[in-house]
Formats: C-alpha cells, structure tokens, sequence
C-alpha cells in the first residue's frame, strides 16, 4: 500500500524541464499530504508565469495516480518566496536566480583542431549525439562565434532561445540535446558577426555562465580553428575536463597540432586524445578501405602529445548530407561508439580550474 514515503520518492522521481533537476531537489514541493486516496501538495515555481508549470504539474499528477491506492491529487500552486529562491539558488558568490546558480555541468569538453575545416564541429556534434543515445543529459556549446555551424548540423528549422528570469533558454534538438550558438540569436542566420576579440570573449562566457543549461552530464564546447582569442577564452573561463584534438591525415603539418596541444598544456587541461576525421574512404560495393589522403599518421601525432587515438572516421558522404540539413542526430555513427566509449574511459572526474583571463 502507498505510503507517504512512496510518495516523497514518486515526486523526487518529477524533474523540472528547465533544470534538469528534481523537483523535491530543488525544494520546490512543500506540504505533502495523503488522505483518503488524495495526495495533495504545493508546489512552489521560481515565477508563476513558469511555461513549464503545467508539464510537472502533468507529470507529478500521472506518477502519482499510477500507485496503489491513490484516487486524486491536488496540486497547489505558488511563487516562491524570496528566501526560499535565496536559499535554494544564492549559494556562494552566485547570484540567486541567475543560470549560473542552477546549472550544474559534471563535465565539460572542448573540441580543438589547429587548422579549419577537419570536421570539428562534426565530432563536436556527433560526441553529442552519442553521449545522447546513451542517454545522458548533454549540452552543445558553440563557441565559434563568428562561423557557427552547429544549429545547421542539429536543427532543422531555425529555433530562437526563449528567455527565462534566470537567464537565456538553450533551444533542444529532436533527441533533447541543448544547445547554443551565437546563430539562433541572429535575426538572419546568413548574417556576419564582424567582432572584435574582447566582444567574442563576451558572448562565450555568456553562453556558458548566462544560459540556463540546469543539470548536464556532459557540454560538449564546439571551437573555432586555432588557437585564437575564442579557444583561449573557452580555456580560461570554463572548468574543462579535457580536450579532444581533431585531426586529418593530410594536416600532418604535426606542427599545427602542436601547437593546440601547446595551449593546452600551458593552461593545464588534458589531452583526452585524438580522433582523425576523414581517415579513410570504404567503397560501398566491396567493402575496401582507400586511405585517399595517405596512410594514418593518428597514432603519431597522438604519441607526440602523449595522448590516445580515441579513434578514426571515414569520409562519408551521408555525415555532409545529414549535417547540411539539420539531421545528423539520424547519422547512425556505428564507427563513432568506440570513440566514444574511449573518451569516457579516459575522461577525468574533475575539471580543470579556469585562470583568470589575462
Ligand atoms: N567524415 C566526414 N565525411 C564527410 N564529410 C565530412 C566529414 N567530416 C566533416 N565533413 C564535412 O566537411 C565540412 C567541414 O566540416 P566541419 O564544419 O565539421 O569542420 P570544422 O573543422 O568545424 O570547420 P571550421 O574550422 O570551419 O569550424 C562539412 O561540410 C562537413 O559536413
Ligand atoms: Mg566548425
């Protein structure tokens, strides 16, 4: 027979959408009651014009008529008060109420090549995808501010970021990946951003300590080539676990990658390992593996740095096809799971401490 108890765990079983987080967690539910059949309770919002409300009011109700015994509930609604916003988002120095406060990362990790154009922003989403499919809470960071391309590759139409009052909303793709980039906040996507280091420095911090990305397993951070002011903002201001170079076997210039790496290393984040991207080509017909662009220099490169090949992927003329068109979370990816597989087995539990930008 249900009893109070079960009904504490079914509500901490209710998440908020926005957060990620339970709603027992975040103290949003007071006065439980159960009596004759009904369970009643109070369930305190940030505000009341919360668009979420009536998805967890929805999703409370339906867990708990699903027990034994349970014939009604009652859910009353209210704005938390000022000290209970305070004493459940104003730790530390963080601003109470502010997406800072409520997002909680476990892990971050960036993706870097030296040189443009070696499918980063590929892997960068394909690394989403997969930690997706098994099912964890991630995040898209698009840190190249002026040539996004991650909205492309995940969105089919053209989504705009919802404000809330802790900060910018993260758009979601068809399998809940949250996502931003400078591009969902342009009025026209095909517009330029002509900006200034300092300026793209700004929009990066934003997009990571002003967007409400609530509770994530992984962000994946997607950067521009280079070692420029945007790679070197994302690795002075965000906690990062590690790096994942992106590498091709024509851009064997080891010293390009190098001098990621070098980066890298001054700022005191790992080296997760590399992937090489358009590795090989396999004819379709006979199965046969052509290294068009010469035999794999993975492994060395990866010995250079100290590091593992986390893998190699194949030229493959769906992964263009399905990225143009907003689809690649379709892109099966069966070359992608151990890549995977190893980037969770060499990803440290703590992240990197941020320095202060110089
Ligand atoms: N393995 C692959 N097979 C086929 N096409 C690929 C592959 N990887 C990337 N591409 C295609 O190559 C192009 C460049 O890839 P992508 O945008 O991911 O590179 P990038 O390194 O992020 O570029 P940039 O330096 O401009 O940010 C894209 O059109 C993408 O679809
Ligand atoms: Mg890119």
């Amino acid at each position: 027979m249900t009893d109070i108890q079960t009904i504490h765990e079914t509500l901490k079983q209710v998440m908020d959408p926005e957060l990620n987080r339970s709603i027992v967690d975040l103290g949003m539910v007071h006065d439980v009651r159960f009596e004759n059949g009904v369970v009643s309770f109070t369930l305190a919002l940030t505000t009341l014009a919360c668009p979420l409300s009536q998805r967890m009011q929805d999703d409370a109700r339906a867990r708990l008529l699903a027990l034994d015994g349970v014939r009604d509930v009652v859910i009353n609604v209210r704005e938390m008060t000022a000290e209970e916003k305070e004493k459940i988002f104003g730790k530390g120095k963080k601003e109470a109420g502010s997406a800072a406060a409520v997002n909680h990362i476990h892990h971050a990790v960036a993706v870097m090549s030296g040189k443009g154009g070696v499918g980063k922003s590929t892997v960068a989403a394909l690394l989403a995808v997969m930690l997706r499919r098994r099912g964890f809470r991630v995040g898209l960071l698009d840190a190249d501010i002026t040539g996004p391309s991650i909205p492309k590759m995940l969105l089919k139409e053209q989504k705009r970021p919802l404000g809330s009052p802790l900060g910018i909303m993260p758009v979601e793709t068809e399998s809940g990946i949250k996502v931003m980039s400078i591009n969902l906040l342009l009025e026209d996507p095909n517009q330029a951003v002509i900006w200034r280091g300092p300026l793209i420095s700004g929009a990066i911090k934003q997009f990571y300590g002003d967007v409400v990305w609530g509770e994530l397993d992984y962000l994946v951070v997607d950067l521009p080539p280079g070692t420029s002011d945007a790679p070197l903002t994302v690795m002075q201001s965000m906690p990062l676990n590690g790096i994942v170079l992106v590498t091709t076997p024509q851009s064997l210039a080891g010293m390009i990658v190098r001098k990621a790496s070098s980066m890298a290393e001054h700022l005191n984040i790992p080296i997760l390992g590399v992937i090489e991207n358009m590795s090989y080509v396999q004819c379709p017909k006979c199965g046969e593996i052509i290294e068009i662009f010469g035999p794999s220099n993975a492994a060395e490169v990866a010995a250079s740095l100290a590091a593992p090949v986390l893998g190699r992927m194949p030229i493959n003329p769906e992964i263009a096809k399905l990225g143009d068109n907003g689809r690649i979370e379709e892109y099966p990816a069966k070359e992608f799971e151990s890549v995977v597989e190893r980037l969770l087995s060499v990803m440290p539990e703590t992240a990197s401490s941020p320095v202060a930008p110089s």
